[in-house]
């Protein structure tokens, strides 16, 4: 087989960069190990940045999420016993969207099928070759046959475990930052109605808590947690004692409880690696860097990886220009640094730290009041949120 780009994974990075490519007449190929059943069920955080809903949507992927996707102009942030709300709309005239991942993958598979796009799903033991020279290539195992792909680029966009960024050259010279954070966060999937029209980003001293939802019926929640915990250490009735007990405060609101039909603990990294091209072959996504989920950042990034990519590797197919290609690392790491920076300082902010000292717990206190008081900090706040950077 032969083809223009060849994608490693079909998640939001994989498969907008095909469907974005398809619309500037460029051919490229999807490689998935998973399933299209397993990646259109895996529930993931939705929270679009305008600029997300902005590319969707020129790409023609965007009516479902505009139909069903809940638009909120602001959250709330709890701590000290009160809430504050944050207008996002007010502030910067941008809002988001909360319209889950796995939402954003169907209408982007039904929209690569529907153009007769080739996504490759379940295949096996994917090796990328040459890629620093213009004759790059990909094996593979389809249907229980050894495959190849020639490609004149290759986009790595399998996510942190892939393949594709251990297949940089040059691994000696690459630089990998990392932060792994003390604490996890204890995720529910619940049958109920949102018990708060906007989230809430609560800071309490048994630690964080959020309140997220995924639909009118399907509600999300986390509260921090010891990473090494284990899930069947919490009976349902100790998860909503501790959610009730981070989140409600004197004011009467109180959270709905429901049927909680999934349970997990996700561990909480800041994670850049450096750079994201070398050769015929691009990182894009999770697979060149990773953010807690405190910022909702994650989607985003990837999503404006791919719109950068795909803006240089039109300027060659139209001109043979490489100048933007040449540029794609540091362009992107511009919006990636900023994201995680943001995503950082959220984590800081919100999460109880079981090392603080009583001056640091104060600071912490302190910088919040700070926010909630100050209309330049919490447009700052605002701006970062809503990714107006
Ligand atoms: N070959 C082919 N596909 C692979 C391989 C491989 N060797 N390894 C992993 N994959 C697939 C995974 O199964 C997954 O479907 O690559 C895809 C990577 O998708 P994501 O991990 O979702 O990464 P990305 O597209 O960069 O999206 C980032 O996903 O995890 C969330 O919070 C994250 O929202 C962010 C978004
Ligand atoms: C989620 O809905 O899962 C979610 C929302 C906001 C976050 C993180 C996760 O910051």
């Amino acid at each position: 087989m032969r083809t223009q780009v060849a994608i490693i994974g079909a998640g939001p990075a994989g498969l907008l960069l095909s469907h974005l490519l398809h619309l500037q007449g460029i051919s490229s190929v999807v490689l998935e190990t998973r399933s299209r059943a397993d990646i259109e069920a895996t529930i993931r955080a939705g929270v679009l940045e305008q600029g997300t809903m902005d590319v969707l949507t020129a790409a023609g992927v965007g009516e479902r999420m505009r139909k069903e996707g809940a638009l909120h102009h602001g959250f709330e942030l709890a701590f000290g016993g009160k809430r504050h709300r944050i207008d996002l709309h007010g502030l910067t005239g941008k809002s988001i969207t909360v319209y889950p991942q796995h939402e954003v993958l169907k209408d982007l598979v039904a929209a690569r099928l529907a153009a007769q796009g080739t996504i490759l799903f379940e295949v096996s033991d994917v090796a990328l070759h040459d890629v620093s020279t213009n004759k790059s290539f990909v094996t593979f195992r389809h249907a229980g046959e050894a495959q190849r792909i020639d490609a004149d680029f290759i986009a790595g966009c399998d996510g942190y475990h892939g393949v594709s960024r251990p297949a940089m050259p040059d691994q000696a010279t690459r630089q990998d930052y990392q932060k792994i954070y003390p604490f996890g966060w204890f995720g529910i999937l619940v049958e109920s109605a949102p018990s708060s029209e906007e989230l809430i980003y609560a800071q309490h001293e048994r630690g964080f808590a959020l309140v997220s939802t995924r639909s009118p019926t399907v509600q999300r929640l986390y509260f921090q947690c010891d990473p090494a915990d284990k899930v069947d250490n919490w009976s349902d009735d100790r998860i909503w004692a501790e959610l009730h007990g981070r989140l409600e405060n004197h004011d009467g609101w109180k959270l709905k409880e429901g049927k909680i039909f999934q349970k997990g603990i996700i561990g909480m990294r800041s994670f850049v690696s450096t750079p994201m091209q070398a050769g015929r072959l691009f990182l894009a996504g999770d697979a060149a860097h990773i953010v807690p989920p405190t910022g909702a950042k994650g989607l985003n990034l990837a999503v404006s990886d791919v719109k950068v990519l795909t803006a240089g590797l039109v300027e060659f197919y139209r001109n043979g220009g490489e100048a933007l290609l040449q540029t794609y690392s540091e362009t992107a790491l511009k919006r990636i640094w900023r994201a995680e920076c943001f995503s950082w300082t959220m984590t800081r902010l919100l999460h109880t730290f079981a090392d603080a000292t009583p001056f640091e717990r104060e600071m912490q206190r302190a910088e919040l009041e700070n926010i909630v008081s100050s209309p330049a900090l919490a447009t700052a706040l605002a701006e970062n949120y809503v990714g107006a950077f």
